[in-house]
């Protein structure tokens, strides 16, 4: 494939700088920071998928998870799930592309099914999407009658369709806590369905939650040992972990939340050092907003949001290739609206 204007030798070392000026303090893997000769290497990327961007109309969406020389060398946007779906509603530009992972993609186009949707990543999977089916869905709502249906965001556009209202990580409590119903049926987060339980006694309004469906295979992991070790080897540290971590570790921790909420709590926090139980992408993220801080991060990458590159970007740009553009069937496309846009209504 050609660079087109990449190949001039001053532009690539201009674009390489500003690269720089954005990655240099992010960690490549634990305490590997990025280079000048690194971001050398992805600037005719960066520089030619901007220049497409331009010229097909297209706007970049991410997510945190996805490696920082997208979230930071091309999105036009990145966030968490929530953000992005808000974001997704209101995209003007003909194309988006969405670096994230199947489910993500499938959201941006049911909130907004005339725009084309891309993804780089192809049918990148999600081990919660993965869990439950439509008619694992369908067969729950016939057991129990009458108890709403509470979908995790994480979960397909099939199953979305067979759900009363959608929630994601940063408004799920609230959204449980509102709905007059003491019963619900969550799905496909077991660990998540048990931090919902968790919370509502904290908050006084317990309810029964009934759940199936799986766990995330980045954030299962995390055990209550790893918080005691990293209390052990770094003095002061605030631990932050998200809620689809087990209930052990979110008792353990000092503040549970969605990936936007840690973002807010690390900036508001007068602490210096905080122990990230999350993806890396998001680590990274902190890294280079909040240079004063540090971040310890044991573990944690998702091989999913992973499969998002610069290459594969910009062929995708180029070229996009049938699996990585997003068609829904039209019946499937409206009943999950519906269950979206009931998120919305209860997230005002
Ligand atoms: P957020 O809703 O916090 O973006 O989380 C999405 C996700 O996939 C977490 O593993
Ligand atoms: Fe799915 Fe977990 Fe990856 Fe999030 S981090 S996309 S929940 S596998």
């Amino acid at each position: 494939m050609s660079f087109g204007l990449a190949g001039n030798k001053e532009l690539l070392e201009q674009e390489a700088h500003r690269l720089y000026g954005l990655l240099g303090s992010v960690s490549y893997r634990q305490d590997l920071k990025w280079t000048y000769a690194d971001c050398l290497q992805a600037a005719p990327y960066t520089l030619t998928i901007n220049q497409l961007k331009k010229e097909q109309n297209a706007v970049i969406l991410a997510h945190s998870y996805t490696v920082p020389e997208l979230v930071l060398g091309v999105a036009d946007f990145s966030g968490d799930s929530y953000a992005l779906s808000l974001k997704a509603r209101e995209v003007s530009e003909e194309k988006i592309v969405f670096a994230g992972v199947w489910f993500m993609a499938e959201t941006a186009k049911i909130l907004n099914p005339s725009k084309q949707v891309i993804i780089p990543a192809g049918k990148a999977g999600c081990s919660l999407a993965d869990a439950i089916t439509a008619q694992e869905v369908r067969a729950l709502k016939q057991k129990y009658p009458n108890v709403p249906v509470l979908c995790y965001v994480n979960s397909t556009a099939e199953v979305k369709a067979e759900c009363d209202v959608c929630v994601t990580s940063g408004n799920v409590f609230d959204i449980a806590e509102n709905l007059p119903q003491k019963e619900l049926i969550f799905v496909p987060d077991l660990l998540m369905a048990k931090n919902i339980e968790q919370e509502l006694i904290r908050r006084g309004n317990p309810k029964k939650i009934i759940a199936a469906g799986g766990s995330c295979c980045v954030h299962d992991k995390y055990t209550v040992q790893d918080v005691q070790k990293l209390r052990a080897d770094y003095k002061d540290i605030v631990m932050i972990c998200h809620p689809e971590c087990q209930p052990e570790v979110c008792a353990a921790c000092d503040y549970v939340a969605s990936t936007k909420g840690m973002q807010d709590f690390v900036e508001k926090s007068e602490a210096k050092i905080f122990g990230m139980l999350t993806e890396q992408g998001l680590v990274n993220r902190l890294e280079a907003a909040f240079q004063d801080k540090k971040f310890v991060w044991p573990f944690g990458t998702c091989q999913y949001m992973k499969q998002n590159t610069l290459e594969n970007t910009f062929q995708a740009l180029l070229e996009p290739q049938p699996d990585q553009i997003v068609t829904l069937p039209e019946d499937v496309l409206v009943l999950a609206q519906k269950s979206l846009q009931k998120m919305f209504e209860l997230s005002k």
